[in-house]
């Protein structure tokens, strides 16, 4: 399938579940000990990750990026979908070989399939120490001192006010110029078909104030760009009252309620050489206000990922997303009033969900065609144990139904990020250089506001650059691009 072309966002289901993320950075600050990460799944995962390096350092811990070396080996999990899950017990039968040469190994399951599992884990995959849920990462020190002691270890206890808002990430797999930045945990939605209120919780928002010095923090120490991470941020909803009592009592500043677009504005005030990006949207909650709001600011990216699921009203109300066709359409020419034509929209499709028909298939392919999407994150329908579709509906879509159908989203997408791509054709647009390309070290790899990547010749620009560039030439994934003065 030439026209799959992993690592640049059109991705199959096969190779988004195969998608994972190491420990780059070696960390040698003279600890005694050695820590290997190696995380799955969204982007929530891997800033978790960037959390456990920063807990663990302050009780000892280097990171290292050769799990040779480590005391210590956690993988962060992903329950998506069962290939996701498949994947890391692969990776664990490989890690056994190392254990049974070095019993006083460690190895740690952490994230969303050590929440989905718990103890079972343990009886499972019988070379596992410590399992430990998402939001019980202050405890690792202790748990895994415990495993040290020969005991295995486990706390998957779900908080509802665990934030780790106190606690400064360090950057594994950053290029330095471009950071995750979690505004919120957990989920409120109870879409069908998926794990993650299960494995993650309860909705909570994060304190404004962290969040922005956070990013103040991360600007100063010279990034240009800060995506802001949620499974729903525009539910993100904070109050002094509420949230932060001990704000209250001490008399400090109270502000009123913040939202998203509030959120959104008080990042982007920090500075207009600072990008601000954020994911993901929910087509039911995303207000006109935010898309002011960033119609306000041009350093709020112009760039949606708004999943559509299903294009189909019967498929979505199965789904419990709570919207249907005509208003997820609505929303759209609501983003493409308030934005333009030029506002990249992204989305994420499911096919052959439980009693899907060929017709409603079709309804899928049929929004795409409509909303034009830049480009989408792909999957055929995977049973997740404990979830509502799995106690309510019958998974009847046979499995060379659910790949054709997949394969026809993945083509219909193909052919829609080319036809995007070229409008872009003749324009000039701002792009941020964020590094020399994979291909070639004579070519810089940025991205336009709409998040799409743009190769450019290297000239004299430099990582973390804005540069003003005309768009010659385009592939369904890729812009090409050179710089104008
Ligand atoms: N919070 C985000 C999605 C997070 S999960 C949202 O609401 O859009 C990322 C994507 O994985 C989902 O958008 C969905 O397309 C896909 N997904 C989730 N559960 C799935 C399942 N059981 N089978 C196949 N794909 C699934
Ligand atoms: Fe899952 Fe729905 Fe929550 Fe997204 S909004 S994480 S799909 S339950
Ligand atoms: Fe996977 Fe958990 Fe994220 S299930 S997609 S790692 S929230």
């Amino acid at each position: 399938m030439e026209n799959i072309i992993k690592d640049i966002d059109i991705i199959s289901a096969e190779e988004a579940q195969a998608c994972d993320f190491k420990t780059t950075v070696e960390e040698n600050t003279g600890k005694s000990k050695k820590l290997y990460i190696e995380s799955y799944g969204c982007q929530m995962n891997f800033s978790d990750s960037e959390i456990v390096a920063s807990i663990m350092k302050d009780n000892g811990f280097d990171t290292t990026s050769e799990f040779e070396q480590a005391d210590v080996i956690f993988l962060n999990t992903c329950s998506i979908r069962d290939k996701a899950e498949q994947t890391v017990r692969k990776r664990l039968t490989q890690f056994n070989t190392i254990k049974k040469e070095r019993p006083e190994l460690t190895i740690g399951v952490l994230g969303c399939m050590a929440e989905r599992l718990k103890e079972k884990l343990l009886e499972e995959e019988k070379l596992v120490d410590v399992v430990v849920g998402p939001d019980a990462y202050r405890d690792l020190p202790n748990l895994v001192s415990q495993a040290e002691e020969g005991s295995k270890a486990v706390n998957t206890f779900l908080s509802r006010e665990e934030t780790y808002a106190d606690i400064a990430p360090v950057r594994l797999n950053s290029n330095g110029i471009s950071a995750f930045i979690s505004i919120m945990r957990g989920c409120d939605n109870m879409c069908s078909f998926c794990v993650v209120p299960f494995t993650r919780g309860r909705e909570r928002s994060r304190d404004p104030h962290s969040i922005v010095k956070e990013a103040q923090q991360l600007f100063d120490q010279g990034y240009k760009e800060v995506t802001l991470l949620g499974q729903n941020v525009d539910s993100y909803k904070w109050s002094a009252e509420e949230n932060n009592k001990a704000r209250l009592n001490k008399k400090e500043e109270v502000s009123n309620i913040v939202n998203f677009a509030n959120l959104l504005e008080m990042v982007a005030v920090i500075s207009p050489e600072l990008r601000v990006r954020f994911s993901t949207s929910h087509p039911k909650d995303i207000t006109d206000e935010v898309l002011y709001t960033m119609k306000k600011y041009d350093n709020i990216c112009k760039y949606i990922h708004l999943p559509v699921q299903s294009g189909n009203s019967r498929v979505l109300d199965l789904m419990n997303r709570t919207y249907d066709r005509e208003w997820y359409l609505e929303r759209v020419s609501k983003i493409r009033e308030i934005l333009g034509e030029e506002c990249g929209i992204s989305s994420d499709m499911i096919a052959g969900f439980c009693t899907e028909t060929e017709e409603e298939h079709q309804d899928t392919l049929s929004v795409m065609d409509i909303v034009k999407f830049d480009f989408s994150y792909m999957f055929y329908y995977s049973e997740r144990p404990g979830t509502l579709a799995a106690k309510k509906f019958v998974d009847d879509i046979p499995l060379e139904i659910k790949k054709r159908r997949l394969q026809e989203i993945i083509d219909k997408q193909s052919k829609l990020s080319l036809e995007r791509n070229l409008l872009d054709v003749g324009k000039i647009q701002e792009i941020l250089v964020e590094g020399t390309s994979k291909r070639s070290k004579e070519q810089l790899k940025g991205r336009n506001s709409a998040n799409k990547v743009v190769i450019i010749p290297a000239g004299n620009l430099k990582a973390g650059e804005y540069a003003k560039v005309k768009i010659t030439d385009c592939t369904p994934a890729t812009l090409f691009g050179e710089v104008v003065a």
